[in-house]
């Protein structure tokens, strides 16, 4: 394990640990602790906007960027790991219809705060990758969808922006190119159901945020009916160092399918909470161990949530076994997802986890599809009775019952989001389920009413 000091003075510097570790690979973490790394004279110092200006001055086609992305392998950090280089391509030619760039900041999964690194911080590494990006598809406008909570980075955003267009990189004719582009901030209200990104494109045309039914794919009909890419904050800030380092050498970072690094939100009962970025297919134990100082107080690992609260929970020893990568984390039935890593110790009742999680799903369901809008008031109404000592023998094929019939039968991922971990606790962890059934005081096999 590697020593190093840290000075948490408040939970905001608690999420940003201190000191780069020699087993992180830092690539857009690289200037973190530089001071003032926001500003954009300190940014353009290390090196920021060199690629913006490798595309334009060397008259790089939309094309080729494209090229670039695919070749480097980029897959999105938003959570379904879709090829980014591909996604951009989707877009349709021609200039029939406006097109836009949304860069999704809604980051609102329990257990996902890596993004709010990169926005206040590294904004400038952000917007960099948005102009390449809107460049690449021939988007004259973008928006940075930002978490209503996200007070602070909001603003640092906004400085960001402004500054970008004083020195002529937003704004018309960037760097002479003939391109022009336009970027703001919207900022949400608080709504994890607008980080689903057609959820996202209803709230930032005004109406309530309702995902919608795909097809049509953003790509083709979006925003305002136009050509839209929605991608996620760490996504776009991995675009200037592929542009400045090219595609092949961010190919050689991490494995056959997961190309790069990743950054990590690590939460939960380890010693050094915090945000990491380590090589895609490092293993487990190095973000457990080397980054994050190991389990709290010396206990023993019990299981893991490997990629935000919606992915399903992993035992200690299938922890061990897998790589951090998308297909390892794949292989022992969960997902990389956001990467936001949730650590559970030995102390924990993981009925109580399931629990807590189940009400935040029950309340951020939109309620348009009757699965997720009354599947997740159920699930979490039955678990409500096992933590109160309540629960009726039949519950557990129940909650399972339950989660079979959300899965896939609904607009958009969120019912999935509740019913994959629970089946993946109810397999995994039957024991904490029985250790309630066994001291439940409902002898009268009635169930209540859901
Ligand atoms: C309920 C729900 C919430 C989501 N929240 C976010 C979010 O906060 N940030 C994000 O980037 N993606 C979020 N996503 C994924 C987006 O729908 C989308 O896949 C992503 O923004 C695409 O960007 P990428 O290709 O760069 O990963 C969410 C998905 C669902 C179903
Ligand atoms: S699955 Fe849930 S959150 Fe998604 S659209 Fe349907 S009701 Fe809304």
């Amino acid at each position: 394990m590697i020593k190093k000091t840290h000075h948490f003075k408040n939970m905001r510097a608690m999420a940003i640990q201190q000191t780069p570790l020699k087993s992180e690979k830092r690539i857009l973490l690289e200037h973190e602790h530089v001071p003032e790394i926001n500003k954009i004279d300190v940014y353009t110092s290390k090196g920021g906007y060199s690629a913006l200006k490798k595309v334009f001055q060397n008259k790089m086609t939309p094309d080729s960027v494209i090229d670039l992305m695919k070749a480097s392998g980029l897959r999105g950090r938003g959570g379904a790991g879709f090829p980014t280089g591909s996604k951009w391509s989707f877009v349709p030619k021609g200039n029939d219809k406006p097109k836009y760039l949304l860069c999704n900041a809604d980051e609102s999964e329990p257990g996902t705060f890596k993004d709010r690194v990169l926005l206040e911080k590294l904004p400038h590494l952000m917007i960099e990758g948005m102009i390449i990006g809107a460049y690449s598809f021939g988007a004259r406008k973008s928006y940075v969808y930002i978490r209503g909570e996200y007070t602070y980075a909001a603003m640092m955003v906004e400085k960001a922006i402004q500054e970008a267009y004083q020195v002529g990189y937003l704004g018309k004719n960037i760097l002479g190119s003939g391109f022009d582009h336009d970027m703001y901030v919207h900022r949400g209200a608080g709504a994890y159901i607008c980080g689903e990104e057609t959820g996202l494109i209803s709230s930032l045309e005004g109406k309530k945020g309702w995902p919608k039914l795909k097809p049509p794919f953003p790509a083709v009909e979006g925003y305002l009916k136009c050509p839209t890419v929605v991608n996620n904050v760490e996504t776009l800030a991995c675009v200037p160092w592929i542009i400045n380092n090219g595609p092949e050498a961010y190919a050689k970072m991490g494995t056959e399918k997961s190309k790069g690094t990743k950054m990590w939100s690590v939460s939960g009962d380890v010693a050094q909470p915090g945000v990491y970025e380590v090589e895609l297919g490092a293993p487990f134990s190095v973000l457990l161990n080397d980054c994050c100082g190991g389990i709290r107080g010396g206990k023993k690992l019990k299981a893991v949530i490997p990629g935000g609260s919606s992915a399903p929970i992993v035992t200690a020893e299938e922890a061990f076994a897998m790589t951090l990568d998308y297909e390892s984390i794949a292989s022992k039935g969960s997902m990389l997802g956001s990467g936001g890593m949730i650590i559970l110790d030995e102390s924990r009742d993981l009925v109580q986890v399931l629990k807590n999680l189940s009400e935040f799903y029950a309340d951020e369901s939109c309620g348009q599809c009757t699965p997720c809008r009354e599947g997740t008031g159920w699930l979490e109404k039955i678990l409500h009775s096992f933590t109160e000592k309540q629960a009726l023998k039949t519950d557990i094929e129940l909650l399972d019952r339950i989660s079979s019939n959300m899965l896939g039968r609904t607009i958009c991922v969120l019912a999935d989001s509740i019913a994959m971990p629970v089946q993946s606790y109810l397999k995994k962890f039957p024991q904490e389920f029985q250790k309630y059934l066994e001291t439940s005081s409902n002898t009268s096999r009635q169930r209540r009413a859901l």
